[in-house]
């Protein structure tokens, strides 16, 4: 029995760095990330678009990347929570989740990050109910989220 197999080759810049490489046609972009680069912050939590813990920024957008394929993002420029940090040192938000407690297992946390980044640079001083709002598409098992919504007002101060 034969198999078809359709590939092609796509070059995407992540963080600031440009990756060519050779992707089956059905391979979702968060495996592309992960097991193809090797960059794996972002999480997988469901593979079905409704936990948030994929959720990356393509060429400005926030995108669930489970929801993507990977041949979808050919010439995207993407930000995964690889690129949130200066080198060693984090960034406001990032240190405002330290900061306030904000994750307990973590499992969520690169996609809420995403998130509210995202939020931030569209609104960078968002009411309560637009911080709930801007984290709507991300489940976390662990904090009650008042910590996260608490984190995510302190980056905006
Ligand atoms: S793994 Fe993408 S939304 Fe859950
Ligand atoms: S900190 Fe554990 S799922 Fe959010």
């Amino acid at each position: 029995m034969s198999t078809v197999t359709t590939s092609r080759s796509i070059k995407v810049t992540i963080n600031g760095t440009t990756y060519e490489r050779e992707v089956e046609a059905r391979k979702l972009l968060i495996h592309f990330i992960r097991d193809d680069l090797d960059l794996t912050g972002s999480h997988i939590g469901c593979d079905t678009g409704n936990c948030g813990a994929c959720s990356v920024i393509v060429d400005g957008s926030l995108v669930k990347s489970c929801m993507l394929l990977a041949v979808q993002a050919d010439g995207a420029t993407v930000e995964t929570v690889e690129g949130l940090a200066h080198g060693d040192e984090l960034n406001k938000l990032q240190q405002a989740f330290k900061d306030h407690h904000a994750l307990q297992c973590g499992y969520c946390t690169p996609g809420m990050l995403m998130s509210a980044t995202a939020l931030l640079r569209a609104n960078p001083h968002p009411s309560e109910d637009e911080i709930k709002k801007g984290l709507q598409g991300n489940i976390c098992r662990c904090t009650g989220y008042w910590n996260i919504f608490e984190a995510v007002k302190a980056a905006s101060e």
